[in-house]
């Protein structure tokens, strides 16, 4: 089913995409159309050229509020819902394995599914008024989209099993202390923030920052041993890019580099 085109916002500014999530009736529900267009915009700026860093916003009252529940109440069992939602959940994880990384701007609600989304991003960029949880346990499920796996990743087991087993709910202020978001700011400036720190990559190169965030990356998804394998076949492979020798020389003679790209 196509998305209407107002419910998934995409522009360009410089050499950063941004993705804005706007169903405000709905507290910006993920519903199977809704990610589909995500995903095929968060896709195409990985593959455009000219954009080195994306982010996915929400609204100031709701990142999201999780995944439609109202696409998922009629569901019954499991070959069912396996049937009807694999391919829907399955995006929350293309948007783990895009190259160019991506920044969540959120603010208000970022709750089961929404929370899942602005984890399977690379960085959060979080409001004052944030509140992180993955409340499915409510009504009668876990989360499906990676909860359970991103969630301990970020804060650990202990809490990781209070906040999925009761649906407790993490402030933004919380959610800094635990290590989930990178920075908490005032409602009116969490977007701006998420441009900013976008900005700040984009005019990185662009080859040493897709081979950072596929080695962080690694380090979150493998054991270390195959991270460190990963990490140092990366290193070595930037030693082809003309980005490597122009990085170095420009510190050798004390100028700021000019990035190619290359
Ligand atoms: N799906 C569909 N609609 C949703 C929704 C969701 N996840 N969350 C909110 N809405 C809708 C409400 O139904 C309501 O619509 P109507 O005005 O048509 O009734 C509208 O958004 C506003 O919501 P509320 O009136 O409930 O607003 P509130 O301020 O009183 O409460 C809230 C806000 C605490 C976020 C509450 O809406 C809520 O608990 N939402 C559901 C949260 C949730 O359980 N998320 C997990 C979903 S399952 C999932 O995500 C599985 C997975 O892992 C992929």
């Amino acid at each position: 089913m196509p998305v209407a085109a107002a419910e998934v916002l995409v522009e360009v500014d410089g050499k950063i995409g941004i993705v804005t999530l706007n169903r405000p009736q709905a507290l910006n529900a993920l519903s199977i159309s809704v990610m589909d267009a995500v995903v095929e915009a968060l896709g195409g700026f990985d593959r455009d050229p000219s954009i080195h860093a994306m982010v996915l916003a929400g609204l100031p009252r709701a990142f999201a509020a999780g995944a439609d529940i109202g696409e998922m109440k009629n569901i019954t069992g499991g070959a069912a819902a396996e049937k009807q939602l694999a391919r829907h959940l399955s995006n929350w994880d293309k948007i783990g394995l895009l190259k160019k990384p991506v920044i969540a701007a959120v603010s208000g609600f970022a709750l089961g599914g929404g929370c899942e989304l602005a984890m399977a991003c690379d960085m959060i960029i979080a409001s004052e008024t944030a509140v992180f949880g993955q409340p499915e346990v409510l009504i009668g499920v876990i989360p499906g989209a990676g909860g359970t796996q991103r969630l301990t990743k970020a804060v650990g087991k202990q809490l990781s099993m209070e906040m999925s087993l009761t649906g407790r709910k993490l402030s933004a202020r919380e959610a800094f202390s635990f290590g989930l978001v990178n920075k908490v700011v005032p409602v009116e400036s969490f977007l701006s923030e998420a441009k900013k720190l976008a900005h700040t990559i984009a005019a990185q190169p662009p080859l040493a920052v897709q081979a950072a965030k596929a080695s962080v990356r690694e380090a979150v998804d493998s054991k270390l041993s195959e991270g460190l394998s990963f990490e140092r076949q990366s290193f070595f492979r930037l030693f082809d890019t003309q980005d490597q020798k122009e990085g170095m020389k420009a510190f050798s003679e004390k100028r700021k580099p000019v990035w190619t790209g290359k």
